[in-house]
């Protein structure tokens, strides 16, 4: 195992009607500001839910974040958050609307040009002190409930913003609160939540046996709760399940002391950035070819992916994998997400530009070893057709 420091300060409230238990976790004289995306939580009435139980406060409102959220949208709120003195940001929404509340209080708090926060890639942004934040989800997928990241659209790309500033202090995850989701955001929410695990998982041996059981436990439930869960979106314990495995796919516990290989999702940023193609989508498109092109690096990992998440023990070696990685296309495909850049009207000719995004931004040497090259990056993406 590797060494590693394990950090999170988030509280988690979790099950149904808790949103009323705002009143208790935010200060009763704390001016608040309520972000939200582009009109869900009106329609279904969870912001009225939460107006109600902020009581009293003073609270002003930020609506219009945008799926990938927009540096320039993000940049209005700074201005508000500075205008109106708030205290505190409750975001009320997806990650979409999480990652700009994460960023917006760490752009308000920092002096020089927020164009800064972007160019920090993994590393803390320069920010020291920043207003709380709060989270009501509505979309289980990303994580961002319980980390200390986002992903910030600007100019043609998507950047990482990191600061252990932008955990949120509590997290509510009523799963009712996602049951008006539609079919396709939830197959998004299963995918993202099983490509942030098998990012920390299938890599290279690491003898780090509690996370690779614990990533193990999380696809086996995706597995077998993900079509359950779109078919049946009032099913409690499935959607419950689904959100849970998503805030623990990528709350620092599974990729503690093991390797990590970002690879599907620095490409499926590119992909989003240059085509509009949904965040999962990209995902459910990239992994199979990924771990097409790089499965003699895999080999040890795929094989123990293949055994202890697809029971596939017996046969020749090579053919397991290749059963493992049919296996993990069809799982997506039958959740109704298709697995090919042709579906998404992404050709050939296309390849030179997104090569040429991903050496724009840095990304020449991706993988868990650094070994992705942009060579490599384009064999993938050539796989992925
Ligand atoms: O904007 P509204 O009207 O609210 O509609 C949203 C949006 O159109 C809708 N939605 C959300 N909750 C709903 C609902 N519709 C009906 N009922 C509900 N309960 O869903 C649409 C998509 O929302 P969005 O927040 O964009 O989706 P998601 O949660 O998948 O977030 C994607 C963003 O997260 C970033 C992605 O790059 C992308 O920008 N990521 C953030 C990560 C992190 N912070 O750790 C890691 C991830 O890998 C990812 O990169
Ligand atoms: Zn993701």
């Amino acid at each position: 195992m590797l060494k590693f420091d394990f950090y999170n300060p988030t509280r988690i409230v979790f099950g149904k009607d808790r949103l009323k238990e705002l009143n208790n976790l935010i200060a009763a004289d704390a001016k608040v500001l309520v972000l939200y995306g582009g009109g869900s939580v009106k329609k279904y009435g969870t912001l009225d839910k939460v107006r109600q139980a902020l009581g009293e406060r003073k609270i002003v409102e930020f609506g219009g974040i945008e799926p990938n959220p927009r540096y320039s949208t993000l940049m209005r709120a700074v201005e508000v958050v500075r205008r109106e003195a708030v205290d505190f940001l409750l975001a009320v929404g997806g990650g979409s609307v999480m990652d700009g509340t994460k960023f917006i209080t760490l752009a308000a708090a920092y002096d020089g040009n927020a164009e800064d926060l972007l160019r920090c890639g993994f590393k803390p942004v320069p920010v020291t002190s920043a207003r709380p934040i709060g989270t009501v989800v509505t979309l289980p997928a990303t994580g961002s409930e319980m980390n200390s990241g986002g992903v910030i659209s600007h100019q043609g790309g998507k950047y990482p913003v990191f600061s252990p500033l932008a955990f949120p202090r509590f997290s509510i995850l009523d799963p009712t609160l996602t049951y008006s989701l539609p079919p396709t955001q939830v197959a998004n929410g299963v995918i993202d939540t099983f490509i942030h695990t098998v990012e920390q998982y299938v890599t290279v041996p690491a003898e780090g046996r509690f996370q690779d059981r614990t990533a193990e436990g999380i696809l086996r439930t995706l597995i077998e709760i993900g079509r359950t869960t779109i078919d049946h979106p009032t099913d409690f314990d499935a959607r419950a399940n689904l959100m849970w495995c998503a805030t623990n796919a990528l709350n620092g516990l599974i990729g503690a002391g093991v390797p990590q290989d970002w690879t599907t999702h620095m490409i499926g940023h590119e992909l989003t950035a240059m085509f509009g193609i949904d965040h999962a989508k990209t995902l459910a498109i990239l992994q199979p070819a990924v771990w097409t092109v790089r499965k003699e690096q895999k080999r040890a990992k795929l094989l123990q992916y293949a055994e202890r998440v697809w029971d596939l023990s017996t046969g020749e070696e090579t053919g397991r994998i290749d059963r493992a990685i049919a296996n993990t296309r069809a799982f997506f495909e039958g959740l109704g997400v298709p697995t090919r850049l042709g579906d998404y009207g992404v050709s050939a000719d296309k390849l030179d530009d997104l090569v040429a995004a991903l050496e724009q931004h840095g990304m020449t040497r991706l993988g868990e070893t650094g070994e992705v090259t942009l060579e490599v990056s384009r064999a993938i993406l050539k796989e992925a057709l």
